[in-house]
């Protein structure tokens, strides 16, 4: 009974969310946890001034950082070689994932 519930909700929170709806945050959560982590944190809340900060980040903009990091049209050595090995799913899901996690504002002064 609590498990058709928590489908309920789920399916709920899915379609009121559309721009996640065809992403997969927990395929997203365990690349993060295995590549992405080092630099930007789990949440996506880089505790490092030279590691940008994804987290509350545009979706699209996400997405369209990685691909052309990817494509090679954004150069950078570090993330050229990381957004390489993504496939299109990778950064579809990665984007949706860092785009809703809460970002964390701090002062650096
Ligand atoms: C070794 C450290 C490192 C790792 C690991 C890493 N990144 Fe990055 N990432 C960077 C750096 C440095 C930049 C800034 C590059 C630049 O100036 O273009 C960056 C930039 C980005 C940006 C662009 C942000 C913006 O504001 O334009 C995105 C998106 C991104 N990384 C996603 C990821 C994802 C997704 C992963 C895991 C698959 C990942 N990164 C793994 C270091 C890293």
């Amino acid at each position: 009974m609590s498990r058709f519930f928590l489908g309920v909700v789920t399916a709920a929170a899915m379609l009121a969310s559309g721009a996640v709806q065809a992403a997969d945050l927990a395929a997203a959560k365990k690349k993060v946890s295995e590549v992405c982590q080092a630099c930007h944190g789990m949440d996506g809340n880089s505790q490092v001034p030279d590691y940008p900060k994804l987290a509350g980040q545009n979706q699209d903009y996400l997405a369209k950082a990685l691909r052309d990091y990817k494509s090679g049209a954004r150069k950078d050595p570090t993330m050229n070689g990381f957004a390489g090995t993504l496939t299109t799913q990778d950064i579809d899901n990665l984007a949706a994932y860092f785009s809703t996690q809460p970002t964390v504002l701090q002062s650096r002064m």
